[in-house]
């Protein structure tokens, strides 16, 4: 098992709070093993220009708290490409690195995997994304902040539903998944919620609004962007066709993004971060880590970023008895 000198970490993908809880845990646990780190500046952009600075302990002081991340990130097609790849490889071995951490979410896995299956370098990753889409952990690095801050949001409009009598479509992050939704849609109260795992019925929705007391007067709905109805306008637009019920639509995008990690998201980000190091030092290549029921998982890049993680549908039919 080839000694590890010097590892590399990186942030790709879509940004995510904790992520710098991460950075700091990868290097100060490679610090305790006297293992040198080089922080890589946006994702496998970084990688493949040779984008390094080296971190030392005092380098990652005061980041816990912060979003974000110091390494930045990027979306890199190019790492796709086996000369991209290649460049990548050739930039790592010229600055002695033994082993590599990515964090980041399903394409950093699928990115993960292609390059250890053509390159001899070690690489383990930590789940960082807010859509909470990647199989083989409970939660990935980010998701928890993000559902509290779409939440914080929410609670504001619902508000101003309530004075106004009004019906919201609040549009909610995930990309082609809905857990978000789903845990925002029943913290919030929501009235229904449309993610892309379920074939969003139209009438459905009418029916609660036909079925609903006279006197209730305001409606929260929760959309995800991903969602088959097309989005938070395209619902509404349809409900009011049907019903005349005028709307207010509101897109939280990327708040969802930022903000201070939550502590749930730094106490992940950490255990995970030092994991990744620990399977590197242990001579493991190749697996995303996660955290499945309180225990630390280790799960084939491949299979992380493939399958599917299932969303958990109790959420979805108690929102709708909740709200009746
Ligand atoms: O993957 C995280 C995410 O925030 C998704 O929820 C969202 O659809 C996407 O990134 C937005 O990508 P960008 O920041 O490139 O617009």
């Amino acid at each position: 098992m080839p000694e590890i000198k010097t590892i590399g970490v990186l942030t790709a993908g879509g940004d995510a709070p904790g992520m710098n809880a991460c950075i700091r845990a990868v290097t100060r646990v490679a610090r305790h093993h006297d293992i040198r780190v080089l922080g890589v500046e946006h994702g496998f952009t970084g990688l493949m220009a040779g984008d390094y600075t080296e971190l030392i302990r005092s380098s990652v002081s005061n980041i816990i708290q912060r979003g974000g991340t110091i390494l930045k990130s990027a979306r890199t097609p190019e790492f796709h490409t086996p000369e991209g790849r290649k460049k990548a490889y050739d930039c790592m071995r010229a600055a002695g690195m033994d082993g590599l951490v990515v964090i980041g979410g399903d394409g950093t896995a699928s990115a993960g995997g292609i390059f250890c299956a053509e390159f001899d370098i070690p690489v383990v990753g930590c789940p960082g994304t807010i859509d909470n889409d990647l199989f083989g952990t409970d939660h990935t690095i980010g998701f928890d902040t993000a559902i509290n801050t779409a939440l914080e949001s929410i609670d504001k409009i619902r508000d101003t539903a309530d004075a106004f009598e009004r019906t919201f479509y609040i549009e909610v992050m995930g990309r082609t998944s809905g857990f978000i939704a789903l845990d925002v849609g029943l913290s919030c109260g929501a009235e229904f919620i449309a993610i892309p795992e379920n074939q969003t019925s139209l009438d459905e929705l009418l029916k609660i609004f036909k079925n609903q007391r006279s006197t209730k007067r305001s409606n929260m709905i929760i959309v995800a962007e991903g969602d088959d109805a097309g989005g938070a306008f395209k619902l509404a637009e349809k409900v009011k066709e049907h019903t005349g019920i005028d709307y207010r639509v509101a897109i939280l995008g990327h708040v969802q993004r930022g903000g201070s990690p939550t502590a749930r998201d730094r106490i992940l980000a950490s255990k995970l971060g030092a994991a990744a190091v620990e399977a590197l030092v242990n001579g493991q290549s190749n697996i995303m880590t996660g955290e499945v029921n309180g225990k630390l998982s280790l799960t084939p890049f491949t299979e992380a970023a493939e399958k599917k993680k299932p969303v958990d549908t109790i959420l979805f039919e108690l929102t709708k008895v909740l709200a009746e």
